[in-house]
């Protein structure tokens, strides 16, 4: 398993480009499953979790092409198995999203029940209960969930009401629905930027989606889709990232092809604990730490337009260093404080209380040698390790490499001092070089 090993102290400076939204890219891939004809992708981050998605098409039977970097052509012509295994579904949540498409399309589909994962309870049973609104049969068979459609094959268009909001709930659900006979109407949708994309995508294909982006999406389902060409948005999450790593860091950078639209909530709250954003484009920001310093401020994760828990751990990282006592809030998952332990190792003040985490700051973080828990988590970590004193060890950055396309190499590039360890010849991820 690769490791990162990170000399903090450096100033980051310079420029870094942002890649393709991972949450946004999966869906786009699994929709193809929809059509016969081709969907040709452009702006496919090099993440592993992309990997994993095109293994899934490829098992199913799909051809999954690459005429250029970051371009994917996907064609399910030939779909022979109509089932996501376990070995995929347990190191990626997301295949579950294989379930509507292929449900829509040929009437059937069987995909593992995913089972616990590192950020807490993740169940599936809204998505399982918009099936069955569409008329289809859902079942546990053998840890697997098997969808059967109505007897004429066909998914019926229905009203769908959510209890909670579920981005991949919400896409799973809009994908079945394009190719049912009738209306669907998604009630209480999840309303993040990848929903749109995917959206804008499916409509291309000649879906009939409306609403995308807002609390109720509708759906007319059409006979058949087809062939379509679409450019994945900018990662949000990367774009976040960085911000914090060029406030953690004092350093100042510039962040290129990136929406600084989708990014509104981390920008705001950023700039209230003292970090300079400006936006110099449509596509690129600019940001460094103000004069003086940061100021601690509390945070609630919530649902987009809200502040995203995927950025939650990087925030706390940024925390540590700001003036004052912040509350951090976590109301999507459960579980997800796992980095706060590893943030004591380094000298940071963090105290769990149920859903919440009180940091006091700052304090001076040292290096240690850290285990990586989640995506997001891992980020966090490698975010302390540079405005650290002295050396990090971080273990198991598989989980970064899940979602973030060679951070070391575009961290290194702004004058970040990290370098991976590598320790398998195979993974296609590791560079072994300095960076
Ligand atoms: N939930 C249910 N039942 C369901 C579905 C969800 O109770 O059937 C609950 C979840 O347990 C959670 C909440 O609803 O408490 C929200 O979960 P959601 O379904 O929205 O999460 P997700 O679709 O599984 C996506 C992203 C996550 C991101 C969350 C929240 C993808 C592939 N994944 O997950 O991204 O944290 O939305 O924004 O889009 C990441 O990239 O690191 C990541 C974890």
């Amino acid at each position: 398993m690769d490791k990162f090993r990170i000399r903090g102290g450096c100033r980051l400076s310079g420029s870094i480009s942002i890649s393709g939204a991972k949450n946004s890219a999966l869906p786009c891939m699994v929709a193809s499953i929809l059509t016969p004809e081709t969907i040709t992708l452009k702006n496919i981050p090099y993440v592993r979790d992309i990997i994993t998605m095109r293994r899934l098409l490829e098992d199913i039977g799909a051809t999954v092409l690459t005429p250029e970097l970051r371009t994917y052509s996907i064609s399910a012509s030939r779909v022979e198995v109509l089932r996501a295994p376990y070995e995929l579904v347990k190191t990626m949540r997301a295949s579950v999203l294989a379930l509507g498409p292929l449900l829509a399309r040929f009437g059937k589909a069987r995909v593992a029940l995913p089972g616990g994962c590192a950020i807490g309870t993740r169940p599936i049973d809204l998505h399982l209960a918009g099936f069955e609104r569409l008329g289809a049969e859902v079942w546990l068979e053998s840890g697997d969930v098997v969808a059967r459609a109505p007897a004429s094959g066909r998914l019926i268009g229905a009203e769908i009401g959510f209890d909670k909001i579920t981005v991949t709930g919400t896409e799973n659900l809009m994908m079945a629905a394009t190719l049912a006979r009738g209306e669907t109407t998604i009630h209480n949708a999840a309303r993040e930027p990848e929903i749109a994309d995917l959206a804008e995508l499916l409509n291309k294909m000649g879906a009939r989606v409306r609403g995308a982006g807002t609390p109720t999406i509708e759906i007319e389902g059409v006979e058949a889709l087809g062939s379509a060409e679409h450019a994945i948005i900018p990662d949000r999450i990367e774009t976040g990232s960085f911000l914090v790593a060029a406030a953690i860091t004092n350093g100042e950078l510039e962040i290129t092809n990136c929406c600084p639209r989708h990014c509104a909530a981390v920008i705001e709250k950023l700039r209230e604990t003292g970090v300079e954003i400006e936006e110099l484009n449509q596509s690129t920001l600019h940001v460094r730490r103000a004069a003086n310093g940061l100021t601690a401020s509390d945070l609630t994760t919530k649902e987009h337009p809200g502040f995203p828990t995927d950025m939650q751990a990087q925030y706390m990282a940024l925390m540590t260093q700001a003036d004052g006592r912040s509350v951090i809030a976590e109301t999507i998952f459960d579980n997800r404080f796992m980095h706060a332990s590893e943030l004591r190792r380094m000298g940071a003040k963090i105290r769990i209380d149920r859903e919440k985490a009180i940091v006091a700051g700052p304090t001076r973080l040292t290096g240690a040698r850290l285990l990586a828990s989640d995506l997001r988590a891992s980020a966090s970590l490698v975010l302390a390790g540079l405005a650290a004193e002295g050396e990090t060890i971080i273990d198991r950055v598989y989980h970064i490499d899940r979602g973030y396309e060679k951070i070391e190499t575009k961290l290194g590039a702004a004058g970040g001092d990290i370098e991976r360890i590598r320790e398998s010849v195979t993974s296609p991820l590791s560079t072994g070089a300095k960076s």
